[in-house]
């Protein structure tokens, strides 16, 4: 499907997506080859931590590049994706005959420590098929369209395969789902029980220094990491039972594994070579006082963590009311300036007018 002829010397336009970012249930820690996941994993698409990225095209003797985050011009931000167009010449040829000026900005301050590679990242993938779409006379259809899209944002920034779906992906081999891949995530919308569309994400800011490890590096340390493969064995058997509780409405068995799974994130952190350790004081005093509401009033709210010290706090909308009284009376005396963002579960990535 590559368009590889000769550009009409006027081919010039600007085109937009917006997209979110995800948060893992089963966290995907640790790759091999070219951005493949040594384990499957599940998460929530969000709905307002999003990237809003525009490209404006035009045709050019030679490639062009530049890249503005926020209004500034960016270069090192800019590499990452300068770097990704290079790398795969093969599948976008035209790219070499465009100059091209991409704009981004996100909707969650940086400083909040939400992940913004796998939002920006498929924004940007989304912006880049909609110029080969504008080039190309047959069209994919919609599943095989946003397959491709999971494909090459994977290529981009593993995580952000899962984010070009609506409400929940899956990204990796298992047996627990047909159809599901390594090199592509798969949407769950249609299997999950309804009950997970409703699922709010309140994100409790306990520091917003950005991370001391990237992801990069982190995925690297598993290399060497003395638990790996019990790890690998372990996230497998999570993503089955994970699929059977979502798609059953077992609250119980989701929160169980979804916070193992946080806890087991940050226990892998904690035990490679070199260590580090991202949860803050403020972290686990928040993780104390959810196990003890959720104890005392059987609310299903739990938690999880990316690689940072935010809680993620996720429970079904019909207790939003409850839960919110609870962060806003415990929990955000423990955050920055008492910050925290109220994200939920979204649709997945939008067109913007240009
Ligand atoms: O997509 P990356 O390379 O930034 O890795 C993401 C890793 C985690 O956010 C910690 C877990 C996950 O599955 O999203």
């Amino acid at each position: 499907m590559a368009y590889s002829g000769e550009l009409p010397h006027d081919f010039k336009g600007r085109v937009g997506w917006a997209s979110p970012s995800n948060i893992a249930l089963v966290k995907y820690w640790g790759k091999r080859d070219k951005q493949l996941p040594q384990n499957p994993s599940i998460s929530f698409t969000l709905s307002e931590c999003c990237s809003k990225t525009f490209i404006a095209f035009e045709k050019a003797d030679r490639f062009g590049f530049k890249f503005y985050f926020e209004g500034k011009e960016t270069p090192t931000f800019g590499a990452k994706i300068e770097k990704f167009l290079l790398d795969h010449q093969a599948f976008f040829p035209f790219v070499n005959q465009l100059n091209i000026r991409v704009e981004s900005h996100n909707t969650f301050p940086h400083s909040s420590g939400i992940a913004s590679s796998a939002s920006s990242m498929s924004a940007f993938v989304m912006c880049l098929l909609e110029i080969e779409r504008s080039l190309c006379q047959r069209s994919l259809g919609p599943d095989l369209a946003l397959q491709k899209a999971s494909y090459f944002s994977r290529l981009a920034s593993g995580s952000a395969a899962r984010s070009v779906f609506p409400a929940m992906a899956l990204w990796g081999k298992t047996e627990a789902y047909e159809g599901s891949s390594d090199e592509y995530a798969v949407p769950l919308e249609k299997v999950i029980h309804p009950i997970f569309k409703t699922y709010h994400d309140s994100i409790l800011i306990v520091s917003g220094e950005t991370k001391s490890v990237s992801s990069r590096a982190g995925h690297a340390l598993m290399e060497t990491n003395p638990y790996a493969s019990a790890r690998y064995a372990q996230a497998r058997r999570n993503v089955s039972e994970l699929m059977a509780a979502l798609k059953s409405g077992d609250l119980d068995a989701m929160m169980k594994i979804t916070e193992s799974e946080a806890l087991q994130l940050h226990a892998l952190m904690m035990c490679s070579n070199p260590s580090f350790i991202l949860m803050r004081p403020n972290t686990l005093n928040i993780i104390n006082e959810i196990r003890r509401f959720r104890e005392e009033t059987k609310v299903p709210v739990c938690f999880t963590l990316d690689a940072g010290p935010n809680v993620h706090l996720l429970y079904p909308d019909d207790v939003a009311e409850k839960v919110v009284a609870f962060i806003e009376s415990e929990l955000s005396v423990y955050c920055v300036d008492r910050h925290w963002i109220a994200d939920r579960v979204g649709d997945g990535p939008k067109p913007l007018v240009p």
